[in-house]
């Protein structure tokens, strides 16, 4: 999938903005603050109908305005006389549309999973030194943009949960046979979310284990483990055996809802021993791999959007990146960096097309 045209209106600083991309390299230098985030978070929410610093809509429209609007023409790898015209349009107070090619989706949903866009920015080092809801929201939206399924259990879980807790705050002694019902209804969807979990797990290691090598100039051993209530057993056993527990703590104490996975390098806890550097790569490494199940999934290259990725890896990594990036199995890629000179001294020895803009 590349993206042959970008328009942006009114959107976080930009007032109006329309780029013609090359499907190779695309790269945008400017000043701190001049908008070169802005211009990828742009491209991640025509995928994914939100932006992806967790920002409501109402924040991303351009201060003195009053609504903002996307549009991007997106291409299919084969065939490339096929195109996809993308439109996000938000009109202030909750409303909000997206239209692909003129039809407006019933369902945001059904926009997700068309087009696949990974970002890298320097945010993400809080997958490493978060907490586990980060890495849970890591991998829910790698899941929610490939299976359809778990989205929906997904949703099913968390409304339940609710539920139930609310339930176990109540005044009193909870309603039994409401409390049974809740536990009844929740065993399922949370069952299907681990293994769903656990199957993702199990795919994502040798593609994130072999982007860490690629990365990596060292030869630690990268790790990456799904920890889970779960394990113990199903989640209605849980629930059973919890169940007086849960009364005292006025929630439901176990269940995927804490699920974390465990990062480490030669058997050693990352976040506590690893180096800024080492940290740095596992966290590129991941994005990788989360490139690279899109792809193994969809079947579609997704569109790689790098944020000022030169500014914190050193020299070599950076060689290592763009090796890794070049591989001809990459599709379209959008860099942004403050340093014009920097970036063209990176890409001079990549021999795929390029653009360059200027903000
Ligand atoms: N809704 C908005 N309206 C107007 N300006 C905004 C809005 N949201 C963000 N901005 C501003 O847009 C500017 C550009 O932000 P952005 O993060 O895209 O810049 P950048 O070029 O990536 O900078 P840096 O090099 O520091 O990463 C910031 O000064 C920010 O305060
Ligand atoms: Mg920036």
């Amino acid at each position: 999938m590349y993206l042959s045209r970008l328009q942006i209106l009114n959107f976080r600083n930009h007032e109006a903005l329309n780029l013609e991309l090359c499907r190779g390299i695309n790269t945008f230098t400017g000043a701190n603050g001049s908008g070169k985030t802005g211009i990828l978070d742009a491209v991640y929410y025509l995928a994914n109908c939100k932006s992806y610093f967790n920002q409501p809509d109402p924040q991303l429209v351009k201060h003195g305005s009053d609504q903002f609007s996307l549009k991007g023409i997106f291409h299919p790898d084969a065939g490339s006389d096929a195109e996809d015209e993308i439109i996000c349009h938000y009109g202030g107070r909750g409303k909000k549309n997206v239209k692909r090619n003129g039809k407006v989706y019933e369902r945001l949903v059904d926009h997700i999973g068309l087009i696949h866009a990974v970002l890298i920015t320097p945010y993400d080092i809080e997958l490493v030194l978060g907490l586990s809801e980060d890495r849970r929201r890591f991998v829910d939206q790698t899941l929610c943009q490939t299976n359809r399924n778990y989205l929906s259990d997904l949703m099913r879980y968390r409304h339940l949960q609710e539920q139930r807790n609310s339930l176990l705050k109540a005044q009193g002694e909870p309603d039994a046979v409401v409390l049974e019902a809740l536990d009844h209804h929740m065993a399922e969807p949370a069952d299907r979310i681990y293994q769903v979990r656990r199957q993702f797990t199990a795919a994502l290691l040798p593609l994130f284990t072999e982007a860490y090598r690629e990365l990596s100039l060292e030869r630690e051993v990268p790790g990456l483990r799904y920890s889970s209530d779960l394990e113990k057993g199903t989640m209605a056993s849980l629930l059973f055996a919890n169940r007086s527990k849960d009364r005292v703590l006025q929630r439901t104490s176990e269940g995927p809802h804490r699920d974390d996975w465990v990062f480490e390098l030669d058997g050693q806890t990352l976040r506590k021993y690893g180096s800024q550097g080492q940290i740095k790569t596992f966290v590129i490494a991941l994005k990788l791999a989360q490139y690279r199940y899109f792809r193994e999934v969809s079947g579609q290259t997704p569109l790689l959007l790098l944020d000022d990725i030169f500014e914190k890896i050193d020299a070599s990594r950076a060689q290592a990146l763009m090796h890794a990036v070049s591989d001809e199995r990459f599709g379209q890629i959008l860099i942004t960096d403050t340093h014009r000179q920097r970036v063209e001294e990176h890409l001079a020895p990549v021999a795929i097309e390029q653009k360059h803009f200027s903000l």
